[in-house]
């Protein structure tokens, strides 16, 4: 067997307000329902991962988590749903002297759809040098995102590439800012949103859709990306490798409540089905069902069945 899935990435708190429309400028809005979920990409993938390995049977990869959180009652809670989960935490590092990542979240009712803002507070420690401890030679598959510092992303990015160990990196949240600059032929899965492929391609502000998605897929591929998966919302995702046709496949009809970590459950079911099966296509469509499911739940964290 291939060794463990590694996710490396952030920790928040979510602080969710769901409410018929969004604030406009200047307006306070009362009357939200609020609801509260331990969060951060990272950590809700690697929730995903694990969460989801019912339905992977024996092959299911063990994951493991690397990130920081600070030493507070948010970072406690996820340290408790990490421990019921069964993730190992070993390469958690637990600061003292800053906060776990907050992040307020507002959910639109009608539509599901979210804007979130994040305090990063203790991911903003997970350099390079902090996660030199971190097994990514002896990992199986490293799923990293883009929500923790560029060094750190780059570094584990360039030392899983050194150890052949394939990398998945959903660059996500990303602006020409924090793009860590990555050499597209060490990543063997992008896996961008409809409006992370345009900062990728150096058209910030640019949206795909699934009539598009073909297209944006084959840049990426000539960019040096060795696969690329474009996530599409409710019309599902692009699979797209150098050597074969692009595929999309559909997501299932459901009614959404909430979208938010609708990409991180894909991701982390994704990579652990990936690692399972080593065929992209059924990993993929498995990914697709997941996350098809956890938008029909409030939350993030909250939101992701064990299946
Ligand atoms: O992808 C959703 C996540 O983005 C939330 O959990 C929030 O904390 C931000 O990290």
């Amino acid at each position: 067997m291939a060794g463990p899935l590694l996710v490396i990435g952030s920790v928040n708190y979510d602080l969710i307000f769901r409410h018929p429309r969004l604030p406009r400028q200047g307006e306070t809005i009362t009357g939200a329902e609020l609801f509260e979920s331990c969060g951060g990409k990272g950590a809700n993938q690697a929730a995903a991962a694990v969460r989801c390995r019912g339905a992977l049977g024996d092959a299911a990869p063990p994951v493991l988590f690397g990130g920081a959180v600070g030493n507070d009652a948010h970072s406690a809670a996820q340290r408790r749903t990490f421990e019921e989960d069964g993730i190992d935490t070993r390469y958690l590092l637990v600061l003292d002297d800053c906060h776990t990542g907050l992040s307020v979240v507002w959910v639109e009712a009608a539509t599901g759809d979210n804007r979130i803002m994040n305090s990063p507070g203790a991911n903003s420690r997970l350099s390079a040098d902090a996660l030199a401890a971190a097994p990514i030679e002896e990992a199986g598959l490293l799923l990293i995102q883009n929500e923790t510092p560029a060094d750190g992303v780059r570094s584990a990015v360039e030392r899983a590439h050194g150890a052949g160990v394939p990398v998945i990196w959903n660059p996500a949240p990303i602006d020409e800012a924090s793009d860590p600059g990555l050499d597209p032929r060490h990543v063997d899965w992008v896996t961008p949103n409809e409006v992370e492929c345009g900062v990728l391609l150096g058209r910030t502000g640019e949206r795909i859709d699934a009539g598009s998605a073909a297209d944006v897929a084959a840049e990426l591929l000539r960019l040096g990306y060795r696969g690329a998966i474009l996530t599409l919302g409710p019309a599902g995702v692009l699979v797209a490798k150098p050597e074969s046709p692009p595929e999309l496949i559909p997501a299932p009809q459901v009614d959404a409540v909430d979208t938010t970590g609708a990409g991180d459950a894909f991701n982390g079911a994704f990579a652990a089905g990936l690692l399972a099966t080593s065929d992209s296509r059924e990993a993929a469509a498995f990914g697709v069902r997941y996350a098809s499911d956890s938008v029909t739940r409030h939350g993030t964290q909250t939101s992701f069945a064990r299946w």
